[in-house]
């Protein structure tokens, strides 16, 4: 399978998961901003999952709640990145944002909601067994928590105030925390799911989830906010310490690149059957949204 048809399989299925797990609830209002907020997107993070699973043999319908955990757990990070007290967008994936269609209180709530519809998704008999299950769950918890997504969030936002700019291993230890820690939890729940070796995959999505937030930071500069779907241009207004800010363009450029290669090198254990996760990588790079 191509790449761009993984993805959009990918899409339809945690599109599907999605829908059936929040239609129950469809007339509730904060049920509008939250099924609002998790449409569209790229779905990298829930085409990593059923990727992942898919090298060990683990069907998409196995896997699919996981890869819809994923992607509800990341909508709510974007609809809190978005706020005021965060980065004050007020465009998302083509669209205005939660706290503009709606208000604050509504972009809190929806968010707060996603955040603990991922976990309700991961209790899903069709993950696994409960020792499987707590597996994924406790590690999408550090994975989105204090120790990773959250604190990567905290870390960005005080380094638009801080005295000095950020040294590389601060900014890497940020963007591994904002960005990785979902990419990498993405890419460990196939085998988490099957029970094998996450050695490989966590070696190749942490060297991806750095190539993909600098290819965000590389976007913000030279990117189209009409393909890209939000605002650009504001990271060196707003202060963010980026890799395109301690490095430049070119040297970022570089970098982002040799991280590709290294994402793809740990693959080769699984040989041609990651053929999809290495193009992967490279579109993490190339892309313009
Ligand atoms: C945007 O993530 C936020 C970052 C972590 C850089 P994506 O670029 O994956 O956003 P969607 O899900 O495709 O909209
Ligand atoms: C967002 O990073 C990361 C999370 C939501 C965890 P950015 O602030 O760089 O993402 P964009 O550029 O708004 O998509
Ligand atoms: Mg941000
Ligand atoms: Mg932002
Ligand atoms: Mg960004």
């Amino acid at each position: 399978m191509s790449l761009p048809e993984a993805l959009g399989r990918a899409a339809a299925l945690v599109q599907g998961r999605l829908d059936a797990a929040l239609h129950p609830h469809a007339d509730e209002p904060v049920v509008h901003a939250m099924r609002y907020a998790v449409a569209g997107g790229k779905r990298l993070r829930g085409f990593l999952v059923l990727e992942s699973a898919a090298l060990f043999g683990v069907t998409p319908d196995r896997a699919v709640s996981a890869a819809a955990a994923v992607e509800s757990l990341h909508a709510y990070s974007l609809v809190h990145d978005d706020m005021p007290c965060m980065d004050d967008d007020d465009l998302r994936r083509g669209q205005p944002t939660v706290h503009m269609k709606w208000d604050e209180a509504t972009a809190v709530l929806a968010g707060d909601a996603l955040q603990t519809l991922a976990f309700e998704l991961l209790t899903d008999p069709a993950l696994g067994t409960g020792d499987t299950r707590i597996a994924l769950v406790r590690g999408l918890a550090l994975a989105s928590g204090a120790q990773g997504m959250v604190l990567g969030q905290a870390l960005d936002i005080a380094a638009e105030t801080a005295a000095a700019p950020l040294t590389l291993d601060q900014i890497t230890r940020l963007q591994a925390g904002k960005t990785g820690a979902l990419i990498r939890w993405s890419a460990e729940a196939g085998a988490v799911i099957a029970g094998a070796d996450p050695a490989p995959l966590r070696a190749y999505a942490t060297a991806l989830g750095l190539a993909f937030q600098i290819a965000d930071d590389i976007l913000d500069v030279t990117g189209d906010a009409t393909k890209a779907g939000k605002r650009l241009q504001k990271d060196a207004a707003a202060g963010k310490a980026t890799f395109v800010s301690l490095l430049g363009l070119e040297a970022a450029q570089a970098r982002a690149k040799s991280l590709v290669d290294e994402a793809e090198s740990h693959l080769a254990p699984y040989g041609p059957r990651a053929q999809t996760l290495i193009d992967a990588a490279r579109f993490v790079i190339a892309r313009e949204s």
